[in-house]
């Protein structure tokens, strides 16, 4: 697909308002104002392909992955299902949506963290190591070049950070229970100058996806359901083997 869209929009000279619209326009920039011969082409065709699944991965399957298991959490807990339920209706209730109202649900960005502390859908981030570094205690020593893989999942199921892991609890994301954990022992949007550039966006999109189906549907764990979720070992997105499976009811069927 990408091939072809390229190939079409270089011939036609047709221009799209899209990324691959700007990573040609970069790429070609370079080709034209270059007076040497051999100057490096930054965006080349194989950066420009790595860089559109990237995008795609980075958005799309992190977000999809995060209601996926927000979704199996309700089906699961039917007590945190009717509290944010109610939650949703008394903030929200009568009221045009908007992103301050969005900012208002507290409990809802609460249920969003903890579920992305237990199921990070990105379970690990890799850092490469630009100076020489000894672990603190130990005699491992950290080269320039070595890649560090940090483990996220590890960290925020580590009952020395988060008591009784296992526990889904919201309420370890009010502001006075964040304060007391230094930030980067939350890591599902990495940490540093490089962490998760869409993490606003993807809180936002999820509260409202939660907002809608929490007005309209009932969730509950069915047959197929695997409770607690076992992992697929292999990917590299966090998975349940078996997928999530829920029953869902529409609670507005008589006024539909
Ligand atoms: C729940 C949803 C999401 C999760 C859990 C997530 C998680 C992450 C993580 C863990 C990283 C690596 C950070 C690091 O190495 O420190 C990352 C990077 C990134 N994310 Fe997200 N992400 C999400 C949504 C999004 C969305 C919606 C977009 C785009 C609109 C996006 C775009 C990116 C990009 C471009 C990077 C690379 C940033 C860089 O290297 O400078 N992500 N994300």
């Amino acid at each position: 697909m990408l091939n072809t869209t390229k190939t079409e929009r270089r011939k036609l000279r047709t221009k799209a308002n899209d990324f691959l619209q700007l990573m040609i326009d970069a790429g070609e920039k370079e080709i034209l104002e270059s007076s040497e011969i051999d100057k490096k082409i930054y965006l080349d065709d194989d950066t420009i392909d790595a860089q559109s699944l990237l995008f795609l991965i980075a958005g799309y399957e992190t977000s999809s992955t995060l209601l996926s298991f927000a979704i199996h959490v309700l089906a699961a807990k039917s007590d945190i299902q009717n509290k944010l339920r109610t939650h949703i209706k008394d903030i929200t209730e009568g009221k045009e949506m908007s992103y301050e109202l969005l900012a208002q649900l507290d409990y809802l960005e609460g249920f969003l963290l903890e579920t992305l502390r237990m199921y990070p859908p990105l379970a690990r981030v890799d850092r490469i190591c630009t100076k020489e570094y000894i672990l603190p205690g130990t005699s491992i020593k950290i080269e320039p070049g070595n890649v560090v893989a940090i483990p996220v999942y590890g960290i925020q199921m580590d009952p020395d950070i988060y008591p009784e892991p296992n526990e889904f609890i919201p309420e370890r994301f009010t502001e006075e229970n964040k304060k007391e954990r230094p930030s980067h022992l939350f890591l599902a949007f990495g940490a540093g100058p490089r962490n998760c550039i869409g993490k606003r966006f993807a809180m936002i999109s999820a509260k409202l996806a939660m907002v809608a189906l929490l007005k309209k549907f009932k969730f509950s764990l069915c047959e197929k359901s695997v409770h607690p979720v076992v992992f697929e070992k292999k990917g590299i997105l966090l998975k349940a083997a078996n997928g999530l499976w829920v029953h869902i009811e529409n609670i507005n069927q008589k006024q539909d």
